[in-house]
């Protein structure tokens, strides 16, 4: 078989955006507010190919109950497919059902500096507790945890996943995986792998929980995501409030009810909240209000996640076709890596490393100003030189046009999905917009920072 690391072109192709899920516990009104629902929102875009699989082989890391890795799978994938994530669109799968990432793995690991492995957050963090603690600085940290950063690597490396969207907490993980797979292609001199950008949404909900600190399973004040009527009620019923009685003014900030509701009503429903809380509504009618819209907004989702759960065998054979159609990939980039360390036939032709790689630097977007009769503008070029992905409002003034083209080109500018393709915000105010999607913009500036000296 011949293989080849030469990349054919994809300029005008979907950006491939991929995330892992890590299935750990039950999911929770926060988890879907701030991650599952802006996530689904995003595979639905245009011009974008996703890959959403479960983590599962990261997960073992958490534990060693099986019957609580096998229940959160299932559990995890129920979720997001009665949510809605359409895997006829999307590639779905489960990590563990594509061997060829812990094969991918180890050649990754074999070029991963330790050093770089030891400044990792979950890394550290576990060997300064165990300082504190006067124990050996290691203990308890088990080699998965250590190598957990380059299986996460392998994930995203074996697609060519150009976006990966997380939280912030793992944004390191990217740029560890960034690290890596350009040692990698230095090393065997090609262009093998993409080098990954972490998509870090700022504008999602971090949802406050049943006493008003972060709804997080660590504090034990979640609200669990798929809870029967009765049980949201009752959860919703405990939400913390003051001990204002109803006719006394309130204020959104006095419970987290307010923001709980937010993420389930429209902008009029949250602002009639909000006036009627000024008004002296009682936290009582509040509670009801707030379980009333969220009852009503999951219950068709409830019901679809009842029905999976009650048939574990249909979410198997999805997850299992979602394998199918990505291995063969996952085989071919396998296969171009073993030739290149030199995992090889030993009947072939004895080559070395690159010749045939190299590829030519990939052409960047472009930032431009111009002018017209309404005053100076700017707008973004994507890579192919052609495309106008936005065009800015007008300047008076061509410094503060210039100006301004510098903080989108740094990275100040916030890039929103709108009905109509995107809009670009700079300090609350909106200063561009174009029919490219937010994705192709988010990506196209990340190239352009990429690019600075
Ligand atoms: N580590 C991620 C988390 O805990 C899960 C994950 C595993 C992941 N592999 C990934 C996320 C690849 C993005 C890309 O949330």
């Amino acid at each position: 078989m011949h293989v080849s690391a030469v990349k054919t072109p994809r300029q005008n192709a979907a950006r491939i955006v991929l995330t892992g899920i890590k299935p750990t516990g039950t999911p929770h009104l926060g988890n879907y507010a701030g991650a599952i629902a802006p996530s689904i929102a995003q595979s639905r875009q245009a011009g974008v190919q996703s890959y959403y699989f479960l983590a599962d082989y990261h997960a073992l890391i958490g534990g060693t109950d099986p019957l609580k890795v096998q229940r959160s799978t299932l559990e995890i994938a129920a979720s997001w497919l009665a949510l809605g994530l359409d895997p006829a669109h999307v590639h779905f799968y489960r990590q563990s059902d594509v061997p060829e990432i812990t094969e991918l793995n180890w050649l990754l690991s074999v070029v991963a500096a330790k050093g770089l492995l030891n400044r990792a957050h979950a890394y550290k963090a576990a060997v300064d507790h165990n300082t504190q603690h006067q124990h050996d600085p290691d203990f308890g940290v088990s080699a998965g945890l250590y190598g957990y950063p380059v299986l996460m690597a392998a994930d995203i490396l074996m697609f060519n996943a150009e976006l990966v969207p997380v939280g912030k907490d793992q944004v390191q993980h990217i740029e560890i995986a960034r690290d890596i797979a350009s040692r990698f292609n230095h090393l065997y001199q090609g262009d093998y792998f993409t080098l990954p950008e972490a998509l870090v949404d700022e504008q999602t909900a971090v949802l406050p929980g049943l006493d008003g600190r972060k709804m997080s399973k660590s504090y034990d004040n979640v609200i669990g995501l798929f809870l029967p009527s009765k049980a949201l009620r009752e959860k919703i019923m405990q939400v913390q409030t003051n001990s204002k009685a109803p006719g006394e003014r309130k204020s959104s900030e006095e419970s987290a009810l307010h923001a709980i509701y937010q993420a389930f009503a429209s902008h009029e429903e949250t602002l009639a909240l909000s006036a009627d809380l000024q008004d002296g509504i009682g936290w009582g009618e509040v509670k009801q209000r707030v379980f009333d819209k969220i009852d009503h907004s999951l219950s068709a989702a409830r019901e679809r996640f009842d029905a999976l759960m009650l048939q574990p065998d249909q979410v198997e054979q999805i997850l299992r076709a979602g394998a199918e159609k990505v291995r063969p990939q996952a085989q071919h980039m396998m296969a171009t890596l073993r030739h290149a360390v030199g995992l090889r036939a030993l009947n072939t032709a004895m080559l070395g490393s690159g010749g045939a790689t190299k590829v030519s630097k990939p052409a960047q977007p472009r930032l431009l100003t111009f002018k017209d009769s309404e005053g100076f503008r700017f707008k973004l070029h994507a890579a192919d030189g052609k495309t106008v992905l936005f065009e800015s409002i007008a300047f008076a003034d061509a410094k503060l046009c210039g100006q301004t083209m510098g903080q989108v080109k740094s990275g100040a500018a916030l890039v929103r999905e709108t009905e109509f393709g995107h809009e670009l915000v700079l300090s609350q105010q909106i200063i561009g917009n174009g029919s490219a999607s937010a994705i192709e913009v988010q990506v196209a500036l990340a190239q352009l920072q990429d690019s600075l000296p």
